[in-house]
């Protein structure tokens, strides 16, 4: 066992010198922590049970279960549910939010969207046929109404619950990609600040992320502000997903910047981003989303997702 460097530690620096280190340790308060962390059982737990049960609830409330599984921005799951006799009426949860990074609601909506799709999809492997209403009220992002058909088999609902492959990255450190021992250690290790995770990430996009994409993908339209038009962006970038992870593709977000973009906007600073990004694109056309797709080079860790129960209203 090699010697660890004096701390304090953090998790960047744990992993910029984990290479050849291997750490033994066992005092009470560590103990605490692998425990809280589920440091040693990564992926286990409550709030992954959505993942193991998504395909064993009939009916409704069972399409909902496969609806959370959905991607979303930061993992905030901006959503809720209203399951009537013949349908469910999708709702935005308005207190999940990003904050300045999503300072017109743009991803939120999008994150409603990609739900939206899994519910689709959801509905029809259950034998109900269903047709979406976008914005029907003030009140409701969506109103799916259904009837009864025959359960249809599709490959992109068969992806739902497959979550290895789907991203190479996420906010929870068991989302990132790391090799066991590293995703282990990392989550024993206090929180890096806020200034050494900006310069990891910074890092990671140039040296790891643009670096290795095999391509990029955007989703463009004409009106990047008409909530319709984000629910439905929302839709497909699900079906993208879902369509990459059945086909062995891993598909990672990159928005940092339409984060950009909507930020200087909304501050009133002068617009750096977006006429560089304009000029990548057919004119008239503004990025909604932006994507890397890739062949992994490692299995991803499921993200937790709040239960069927807690998303209902
Ligand atoms: C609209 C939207 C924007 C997102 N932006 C990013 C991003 O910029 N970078 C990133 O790594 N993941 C991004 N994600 C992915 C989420 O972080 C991810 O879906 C969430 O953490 C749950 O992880 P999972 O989808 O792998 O289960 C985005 C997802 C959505 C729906």
């Amino acid at each position: 066992m090699q010697t660890l460097p004096a701390p304090p530690w953090t998790r960047r620096r744990l992993l910029r010198s984990l290479g050849a280190t291997v750490v033994v340790a066992g005092t009470g308060a560590l103990g605490y922590r692998v425990y809280d962390t589920a440091a040693l059982r990564p992926g286990s737990g409550d709030a992954y049970d959505p993942w193991q049960h998504w395909r064993d609830e009939p009916g409704l409330l069972g399409a909902v279960g496969a609806a959370v599984l959905a991607a979303s921005p930061h993992n905030t799951q901006p959503w809720m549910f209203g399951v009537r006799a013949d349908g469910v009426d999708v709702f935005v949860d308005a207190e999940r939010g990003t904050g300045t990074v999503d300072p017109y609601r743009r991803e939120q909506h999008i994150g409603i969207g990609c739900a939206i799709e899994n519910l689709v999809l959801a509905c029809r492997a259950r034998g109900l046929e269903p047709t979406v209403t976008l914005l029907p009220d003030s009140s409701r992002l969506a109103r799916v109404d259904v009837r009864s058909g025959r359960p249809t088999s599709d490959v992109l609902h068969d992806a739902i619950g497959d979550h290895i492959q789907r991203h190479r990255d996420g906010l929870t450190l068991g989302g990132q990609g790391f090799g066991a021992t590293k995703l282990a250690l990392a989550k024993l290790l206090p929180a890096s600040s806020r200034a050494d995770g900006d310069q990891f990430w910074l890092k990671q996009t140039r040296t790891v992320h643009t670096a290795t994409a095999t391509a990029y993908g955007v989703i463009t339209t004409g009106t990047p502000d008409d909530r319709a038009t984000q629910l439905d962006a929302g839709r497909l970038l699900e079906r993208i997903h879902l369509t990459a992870t059945s086909r062995g593709i891993a598909l990672h977000h990159m928005n940092q910047i339409t984060e950009r973009i909507d930020r200087e906007r909304s501050t009133g600073a002068t617009a750096t981003f977006a006429p560089r990004f304009a000029a990548l694109l057919p004119p008239g056309q503004q990025p909604l989303l932006t994507f890397r797709v890739g062949y992994p080079v490692r299995h991803a860790a499921p993200s937790p997702r709040r239960a069927t129960t807690e998303v209902l209203r």
